[in-house]
């Protein structure tokens, strides 16, 4: 069902975990499926440093997370606002049809994560 790309990042999943140093959390769920997800990211001069993502969901989900911090990790906040979740699934190999729903969470948590930053930043007086 899932090819080998999507197995080896459920089963070696890259940059898990929290970031006890984030600038910004995302978070998101399935309305699907009731999986949830958040994704850590830590901002120096508008690009994102570092990024670990909590996955508690099904495989695809994992996967998509584990890819999608590969893919943002040393891009720009602009250019990481761009990823969208056919991204994920692209640099995946592709996911089955019914499993494409599971990387939004990975793309909208991302989204979310820069959103956060973004207010703060506002709030800080330094949007
Ligand atoms: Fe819920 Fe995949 S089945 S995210």
């Amino acid at each position: 069902m899932y090819n080998e790309k999507v197995v080896d990042h459920f089963n070696n999943p890259r940059n898990v975990g929290d970031l006890p140093d984030a600038d910004a959390v995302g978070e998101t769920g399935s309305f699907k499926c009731g999986d949830t997800m958040k994704l850590y990211i830590k901002v120096k001069d508008e690009r994102i440093v570092d990024v670990s993502f909590q996955t508690y969901g099904c495989g695809a989900a994992i996967a998509s997370s584990s890819m999608l911090t590969e893919i943002v990790k040393g891009k720009t906040l602009d250019e990481a606002m761009q990823v969208t979740n056919q991204d994920v699934a692209e640099q995946l190999g592709g996911l089955p049809p019914l499993k494409l729903h599971c990387s939004n969470l990975a793309a909208d948590a991302l989204h979310n994560a820069i959103a956060e930053y973004r207010k703060k930043q506002e709030v800080a007086g330094k949007g």
